[in-house]
C-alpha cells in the first residue's frame, strides 16, 4: 500500500485537523488552568508568610530589635529544618539577623532563587515578601520546590495526554485512510476486470455498510444488470439468428421451387405465396423484437399519464370476448375495483393484454375459461390474469420470458415466443413486477403496478382501439 495515497486521503486529513485542534484546545486550556495552579499556590505561601509576618510584628512591638534577632535565629534553628528563609536587614541593608545574606534585589517577581546561610546551604527558588517594621526591612519566604514539583507534574501530565491524544487521532486517521484506499482499490480493480469483460467480477462489500461500501452495493447492482443486458444481448442474438434462419431458409426453398416450377412451365404462384408468408412471419418477428428493445432501453416515465385501470379492462372484454367466444373459450371480468389508478401508457398496456389473450387462445383448449380480475390496495394495483388450459411447468415459468422460448408442445403452434417477452418488458417498463403461478388447473399470471394518487382528471379509455396482435 502506497503510504503517500494513504496520508493524502480524507480521513487522514480530517485526522490531522482534528490532531491540531485538540493541541491548540490543550494549550489553551493548559496555559489557563497552570496560571490559575501558581495563582493559588502562590497564594497559600503568601498566607503562610503573612501568618509569620503578624507574629514577628508582635514580638517586635513587644521587645524591639533584639527579640525580634533572637526570635529569628530560633526559628531558622538549622535543627529543626524549616521551609521558610527570614532575613532582618537595616535601612542601609546590612543583615542584623537571619538565614539570608544579602538584601535579594525585590522587583516585581515574587519567585527567586536564593542560597541560605545555613549548614546545608543549598540554592533553591523562594516565594518572597518583605515588611518594615519602622527603621528594619524583614525578608520573609517559603521554600517552592513542592509547588516547583506540583507545577512540573502538571505539565509532564499535560504533554503525556497531548502526545496520546494526538497519536490516537492519527492513527485513527491513517487507519481509516487506509481501509478506505484498500476499498477504494478493489473497486478500481473490479471495474478494470469488467470493462475487460470478466462480467462476473463483483466488489466486495464489507457487512459495516460504510459509504464507500454502499457505493460498492450499488455499483455490484449495476454490474448485474450490465453483465445481466451483456448476456441477454448475446443469447437473444444468439436466439434471433438460430430462430430467423429457419423461415429464412423455408422462404429460400420457397422461391427456388417458383423458379424451378417457371423453368419447367408450370405455375409458381402457390410457392412464392408461400415465400411471401414466411418473409411476412419474418417481418412480424423484426417488429417485436424492435418493439421489446424499443420499450426496454426507454427510460423515465414522461409519457405516461394517469389512468384508471377497470374501463380499459372492460374495454378489452368486450372487444376480445367475441374473438374468444369464436375459438370456443370464454373471457370474462370477474371484478374490478374501480379505484385502479397507475401511471402508464395505454397503448402499451393493450397490447400486454393483447398478448395474454392471444397466448390463451392459442396455447388453451376449446372450452376454455379465461378471467380477468383487478383489485386495489394503498401498496399496489393487482392484475391477475388466469385460465385453465394446461399452464407452464414450475421450471419453465421464468424461462418462458426469454426471447424465442416455447415449450416443447407448442413448437409446431402459431407464435415466435416473443409475446411473452415483450408482456414482461411492458410491466418492468411501468415498474411493474410480474409473476406466473400454478392456477389449479391452467396458468396465472400476475402483475402488481405501483399505484398512482390520481392528480389530474383520469384520461377517458377510448372505445374499440385495439393494438395490433404479436407473439
Ligand atoms: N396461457 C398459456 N397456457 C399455456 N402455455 C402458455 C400460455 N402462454 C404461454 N405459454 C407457453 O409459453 C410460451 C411462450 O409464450 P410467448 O412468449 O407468448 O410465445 P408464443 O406464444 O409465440 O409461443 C408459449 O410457446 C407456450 O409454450
Ligand atoms: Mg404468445
Amino acid at each position: 500500500m502506497d503510504r503517500a495515497n494513504v496520508l493524502s486521503g480524507a480521513a487522514c486529513r480530517t485526522a490531522a485537523y482534528a490532531a491540531l485542534a485538540v493541541v491548540a484546545a490543550l494549550i489553551l486550556t493548559g496555559v489557563t488552568a497552570f496560571s490559575y495552579l501558581s495563582a493559588t499556590l502562590d497564594t497559600t505561601l503568601a498566607q503562610q508568610i503573612r501568618a509569620d509576618e503578624i507574629m514577628l510584628h508582635d514580638i517586635y512591638d513587644g521587645g524591639g530589635k533584639a527579640d525580634l534577632a533572637q526570635a529569628i535565629s530560633e526559628i531558622n534553628n538549622p535543627v529543626a529544618q524549616t521551609p521558610r528563609v527570614i532575613g532582618m536587614f537595616n535601612a542601609d541593608g546590612t543583615k542584623l539577623a537571619g538565614n539570608i545574606d544579602r538584601m535579594p534585589p525585590l522587583g516585581t517577581s515574587k519567585r527567586m532563587v536564593l542560597t541560605t546561610t545555613d549548614h546545608n546551604a543549598r540554592a533553591s527558588s523562594y516565594y518572597l515578601n518583605t515588611a518594615r517594621f519602622d527603621d528594619v526591612t524583614l525578608v520573609l519566604g517559603q521554600d517552592l520546590s513542592l509547588t516547583d514539583a506540583a507545577e512540573r507534574s502538571f505539565l509532564w501530565v499535560l504533554l503525556a495526554a497531548g502526545v496520546v491524544l494526538t497519536a490516537a487521532i492519527l492513527g485513527i486517521g491513517y487507519g481509516a485512510s487506509r481501509s478506505s484506499l484498500i476499498k477504494l482499490t478493489r473497486l478500481e480493480r473490479t471495474l478494470d476486470l469488467v470493462s475487460n469483460g470478466d462480467t462476473d467480477a463483483r466488489v466486495p462489500v464489507m457487512p459495516q455498510m460504510d459509504q464507500i461500501d454502499r457505493i460498492a452495493a450499488r455499483v455490484n447492482t449495476h454490474l448485474e444488470r450490465l453483465s445481466g443486458l451483456m448476456i441477454s444481448t448475446r443469447t437473444t442474438a444468439a436466439a434471433i439468428a438460430h430462430d430467423l434462419r429457419t423461415p429464412l431458409s423455408r422462404a429460400f426453398l420457397s422461391l427456388q421451387d417458383a423458379l424451378t416450377r417457371l423453368d419447367r412451365g408450370q405455375d409458381p404462384r402457390a410457392a412464392i405465396e408461400a415465400a411471401d408468408d414466411e418473409l411476412t412471419s419474418l417481418g412480424g418477428i423484426f417488429d417485436a423484437i424492435l418493439r421489446i428493445a424499443r420499450i426496454e432501453t426507454q427510460s423515465g416515465k414522461r409519457d405516461f399519464k394517469p389512468l384508471s385501470l377497470a374501463p380499459l379492462l372492460a374495454d378489452m372484454v368486450e372487444t376480445f370476448g367475441p374473438v374468444a367466444e369464436e375459438s370456443g373459450q370464454t373471457l370474462a371480468l370477474l371484478s374490478s375495483s374501480q379505484d385502479a389508478q397507475i401511471l402508464g401508457d395505454e397503448r402499451m398496456l393493450r397490447q400486454m393484454l393483447v398478448n395474454l389473450i392471444q397466448n390463451t387462445m392459442t396455447h388453451c383448449p376449446v372450452g376454455t375459461i379465461c378471467t380477468l380480475r383487478l383489485q386495489a390496495d394503498d401498496q399496489a394495483v393487482t392484475l391477475d390474469f388466469a385460465d385453465d388450459g394446461p399452464g407452464i411447468p414450475e421450471g419453465d415459468r421464468i424461462r418462458v420470458f426469454e426471447p424465442f422460448y416455447r415449450l416443447d408442445r407448442n413448437r409446431t403452434t402459431k407464435g415466435s415466443g416473443l409475446g411473452l417477452a415483450l408482456v414482461k418488458a411492458i410491466a418492468e417498463r411501468h415498474g411493474a413486477a410480474i409473476h406466473l403461478s400454478d392456477n389449479r388447473p391452467g396458468l396465472k399470471v400476475t402483475i402488481q403496478f405501483p399505484p398512482e394518487v390520481p392528480v389530474k382528471p383520469v384520461v377517458p379509455v377510448k372505445k374499440g382501439k385495439s393494438a395490433s396482435t404479436r407473439g
